[in-house]
């Protein structure tokens, strides 16, 4: 299959270019390099270097690359940005989105696989969220996320346009020889900055808040491995191939981890004694999240392999030794 991958050169969307290639499809990239790196790009995609936003180019790219199926990564991700500047949010997300399906719509693709999120969800009634479970963000990329599944529900009844969305839990790790990982400029994820801090000794390690209603007070998380999230892309294709359904996927692995466990399996796997200081909640922060994945087990076959926390950890860690500059070296 030839797979137009919109992000690809970002954290989970090179990852997924990866697998795709590891399955034998032919694969084409379209970033514009905002937040992703040129590096992570496996040298056997074909990169376009551009923006979503230009519906022409991707019109061109779908149908000179005579593309079969588009993944969607390409958009802003950052929660407390977006509270800040929602105007950019919507605009790079909705407007992104709309451009795209117009174009797949112009060149007649209808296979679209979308990276969403639990951001979707908000503040959960109840634990673990189902697909079922009641849908009110309390940020605008969480918004913007959700109103991006929307457009996709209605291109799907208007112009056949099948489509998958998968709402990621939280995502660490890196490919498993450490040659691509997590690389954010500012970084603001959890598991990194644990890392870097380890990696660099300088104690600047923050905790956000210790006051959540949770067993010890900090906020709680589900992670998945990255390599396991990329295989659901692929998982997701071949579905669409088959039973050209729409459909909508959680990704998670049922356990959450606080804060603090994170940063104790850290401690661990580093074997370095992490100085960490705590500090007052981040606006838009859910107390807890935490997935039912047993769709995507089920429907997908998606059996995540690394699904122990400090094996995630450790994969994370690999890649922050080999680059702790991220890219830059
Ligand atoms: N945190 C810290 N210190 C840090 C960084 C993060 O304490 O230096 C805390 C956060 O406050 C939060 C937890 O670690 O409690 C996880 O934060 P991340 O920023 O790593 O991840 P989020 O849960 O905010 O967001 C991620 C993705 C979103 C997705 C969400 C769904 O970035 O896209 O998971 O769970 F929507």
């Amino acid at each position: 299959m030839r797979v137009l991958v919109t992000g690809g050169a970002g954290y989970i969307g090179s990852h997924t270019v990866l697998k795709l290639i590891e399955d034998g499809n032919e694969v084409v990239v379209l970033d514009n390099l905002v937040t992703g790196h040129k590096e992570a790009v496996n040298p056997q995609a074909k990169f376009y270097e551009g923006s979503v936003l230009d519906t022409n180019l991707v019109y061109d790219i779908l149908t000179k690359e005579k593309i079969d199926a588009v993944i969607h990564f390409a958009a802003y991700l950052l929660v407390g940005e977006s509270v800040e500047q929602p105007l950019k949010y919507y605009h790079n997300n909705v407007t992104g989105m709309i451009n795209l399906l117009e174009a797949m719509q112009k060149a007649n693709v209808k296979t679209l696989v979308f990276s969403s999120s639990a951001a979707t969800y908000g503040v959960p009634e109840k634990l673990p969220l189902t697909e079922k479970s009641p849908t009110n963000p309390i940020n605008p990329y969480g918004e913007t996320k959700l109103m991006m599944e929307k457009i996709m529900r209605w291109t799907d009844s208007a112009y056949g346009i099948k489509s998958i969305a998968l709402r990621y839990f939280n995502v660490a790790g890196a490919s498993l020889d450490a040659s691509i990982g997590e690389d954010h400029a500012p970084e603001t994820h959890l598991v990194p900055n644990i890392l870097l801090s380890a990696e660099k000794g300088d104690g600047k390690f923050t905790i956000f808040g210790d006051d959540y209603n949770t067993p010890d007070g900090t906020n709680v998380r589900d992670y998945v491995h990255v390599v396991d999230l990329a295989s659901a892309h692929v998982l997701a294709l071949h579905y669409l191939g088959k039973n050209r359904q729409s459909e909508i996927f959680n990704l998670g692995s049922a356990h959450g981890f606080s804060n603090l466990e994170i940063l104790k399996s850290a401690i661990k796997v580093t074997g370095i004694d992490i100085p960490y200081t705590m500090g007052p909640r981040r606006p838009g922060d859910p107390d807890s999240l935490v997935a039912d994945s047993t769709k995507a087990r089920t429907i997908l076959g998606w059996k995540p392999k690394y699904d122990n926390i400090d094996d995630i950890i450790a994969s994370a860690w690999k890649f922050v030794q080999t680059h702790p500059h991220g890219y830059q070296n």
